[in-house]
């Protein structure tokens, strides 16, 4: 028999892994994390009983409001920045490759397949700027990629992705485009703004526990993919956008920014952003994550 003790209760607890059945080497080695920084949190902030309760409440409410339009704990987790974390840790960036960020909650499959050039506006706003974006997709030689796919999407000038607003065209703002034989690729969209993240319910509440806001900087979400190559999930910061400081999921990062420029006669659009990406072979990523 064992005195549980506050001094020996988390040993007590990793000794009992697999004492019930077999466990792989990477359950234990993560449920021993997992049971010293938890038993260690809740020693360091002397967590009272009340508090584990209220917990479990506010767990089973985030649970409560999931379904297909919402995920609230991947919302949870981008606000206490552990998305953005696990995503550098499955994904880091080699040499000239290309850097990714946080998928977000708000991409749909099969998007439009749209030829280069063509826009992803289907419902306009009175205040929409509209952009030409282009770019190269080349490897890490240097060497343009053709036939790489492009799936872009992003919130329209009221701060809505179309799902979520039913004022918008179904695939408004959503589009699949694929590089030419130089690797250039284009498109049509509006300048994207910054927007709040779903922010009532229990991610409201986390933001609210934390002291934080839920902005957004204006960005635009990419998936670069291609047979044979690591696929990118990524997002392009506009330079001049609000809360890239700030960002209430931590996801910006230097290499995304870009400038939205005032587009030259030669273009219809109001801005013209430049944006190129490098892509990982797909053997050179895989030869790195055996090492
Ligand atoms: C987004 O960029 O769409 C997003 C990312 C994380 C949480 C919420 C939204
Ligand atoms: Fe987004």
């Amino acid at each position: 028999m064992s005195n549980v003790t506050i001094e020996n209760v988390t040993d007590v607890v990793i000794a009992s892994l697999g004492e019930n059945g077999d466990i792989s080497g990477r359950q234990r080695e993560i449920m021993t994390a997992l049971l010293r920084h938890l038993h260690g949190f809740c020693k360091d902030v002397n967590l009272q009983h009340s508090e584990f309760i209220d917990a479990c409440m506010f767990l089973a409410r985030a649970g409560a409001i999931c379904d297909d339009k919402r995920q609230e704990f991947i919302l949870l987790g981008d606000i206490l920045g552990v998305e953005v974390l696990c995503d550098m840790l499955s994904n880091p960036v080699e040499g000239s490759e290309s850097e990714g960020t946080v998928l977000g909650p708000f991409y749909r499959e099969n998007p439009p397949v749209l030829p280069k050039g063509a826009s992803t506006v289907q419902t306009h706003f009175d205040n929409e700027e509209t952009v030409y974006f282009e770019g190269y997709v080349r490897d890490a030689s240097g060497a343009p990629i053709e036939g790489v796919t492009l799936d872009v999407w992003e919130d329209a000038p009221n701060g809505l992705y179309e799902n979520h607003d039913h004022n918008q065209a179904d695939f408004n703002l959503r589009g699949r485009f694929v590089t030419d034989e130089n690797g250039h690729y284009a498109f049509r969209a509006v300048r994207p703004v910054p927007y709040p993240i779903p922010d009532n319910e229990t991610a409201g509440e986390l933001l609210r526990y934390m002291g934080h806001h839920p902005m957004r900087p204006g960005h635009m979400h990419f998936i670069v993919s291609r047979d044979g190559f690591r696929t990118l999930v990524s997002q392009i910061y506009d330079s001049s956008s609000a809360y890239l400081d700030n960002d209430s999921v931590f996801a910006v990062k230097d290499s995304l920014v870009a400038d939205f420029n005032k587009a030259g006669p030669d273009l219809d659009t109001d801005l013209h952003v430049k944006f190129d990406f490098v892509l990982k072979a797909e053997s050179a990523s895989k030869a790195v994550a055996a090492e």
